[in-house]
């Protein structure tokens, strides 16, 4: 990324941080006056999320405070005007500039990427069309990008605070199992903490094969300037290898991570449906409903020698 782009980025992400936090003054205030009590619990909520991007996490953005809790049942009580006020609230207030997230360094290809974030999610609760969910994944993931819990990496977010499961190494054949345990123990070095991936339907626009091979590089720089890092991990239905015959198109999602070193090991079948597979694609809804598809859930293990070697990062950095 060139000097320019970044100093755009961060100018552009200076005015989005000012302008949302702004906002979140103003609106606190209205909250203020119109609901005492749970304007305090807000104060409270926005503390404990403050925390989310740092010290010590909980294993999974999911995993939202209590204090979070508290503050969307007592919301959610409220007539839909005050709880949208609130919920709005929280969000303009929850966001923090990458300079100040604490939690992983950062490279400097991720800062138009914050910026593109920053930019649709402060659109989006400036919509008044809008209805904030707060206890939506969707608004969890937002919440957890602007405390810098989930990072943008392009297609997807990764997870600052994940770990693979100690289970993994007790799943699936004996074959397997073994090929896990050389993973960890050779090439990742360890199960926690990597860099786990999730996507948000709000923000696709990458999810094809440059912008992941474009996610891919930004996070070899990120574990690359995180050498605590293990590797990177990831869940899915789209990289089951039945679809090289169901959907070639998305091949593409195993096999070329597969070919550079990651490792894809079966964790579960989603024998309901309701993985995401069956949600965009006529073909593989036709199919399931026939009883000839049911998604498989893969789970993506790209350890940090493997990832780095493949983006051409050696020397000390791989340890
Ligand atoms: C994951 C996801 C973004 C991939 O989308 P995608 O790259 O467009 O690929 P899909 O195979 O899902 O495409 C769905 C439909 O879009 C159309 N389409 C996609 N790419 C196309 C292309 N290049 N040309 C023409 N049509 C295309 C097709 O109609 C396809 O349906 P089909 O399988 O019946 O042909 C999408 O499936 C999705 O949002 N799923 C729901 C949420 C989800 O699963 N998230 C991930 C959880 S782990």
């Amino acid at each position: 990324m060139n000097e320019q782009t970044y100093l755009s980025s961060q100018a552009e992400l200076d005015a989005l941080c000012e302008s949302a936090l702004d906002a979140g003054r103003l609106l606190r205030a209205e909250l203020g006056k119109r609901d005492a009590p749970l304007s305090e619990m807000l104060t409270k909520a926005l503390t404990a999320m403050s925390l989310l991007g740092s010290g010590s996490l909980p294993s999974s953005y999911r995993h939202l405070p209590q204090a979070f809790h508290d503050f969307a049942r007592a919301s959610n009580a409220k007539s839909a005007a005050t709880a949208q006020l609130a919920a709005r609230a929280l969000v303009a207030s929850s966001f923090t500039h990458p300079r100040n997230m604490r939690a992983v360094n950062l490279p400097p290809s991720i800062l138009p990427l914050y910026a593109r974030e920053f930019r649709r999610i402060l659109e989006t609760i400036r919509d008044e069309g809008t209805t904030i969910a707060l206890t939506e994944d969707r608004w969890r993931k937002n919440l957890s990008i602007l405390v810098g819990r989930l990072i943008p990496v392009g297609a997807e977010f990764a997870d600052v605070g994940s770990g693979l499961p100690r289970s993994t190494l007790m799943r699936g054949s004996f074959i397997q199992r073994l090929r896990v345990l050389r993973c960890v123990m050779t090439g990742a070095r360890g199960f926690r903490p990597m860099l786990e991936l999730h996507a948000h339907p709000d923000s696709l626009d990458d999810f094809n094969p440059n912008g992941w091979l474009a996610s891919y590089k930004r996070l070899a720089e990120i574990l690359a300037i995180n050498p605590g890092y293990k590797g990177v991990i990831a869940s899915s239905w789209f990289r089951d290898p039945a679809l090289s015959q169901i959907s070639p198109r998305l091949s593409y999602l195993r096999e070329y991570p597969e070919t550079h070193g990651a490792l894809m090991v079966k964790v579960g079948t989603d024998k309901e449906g309701r993985s995401g597979a069956l949600t965009r694609s006529p073909t593989r809804r036709s199919l399931f409903e026939q009883g000839r598809y049911i998604p498989a859930i893969y789970l993506m293990i790209w350890p940090r020698r493997t990832m780095l070697a493949w983006a051409g990062i050696s020397g000390e950095a791989i340890d």
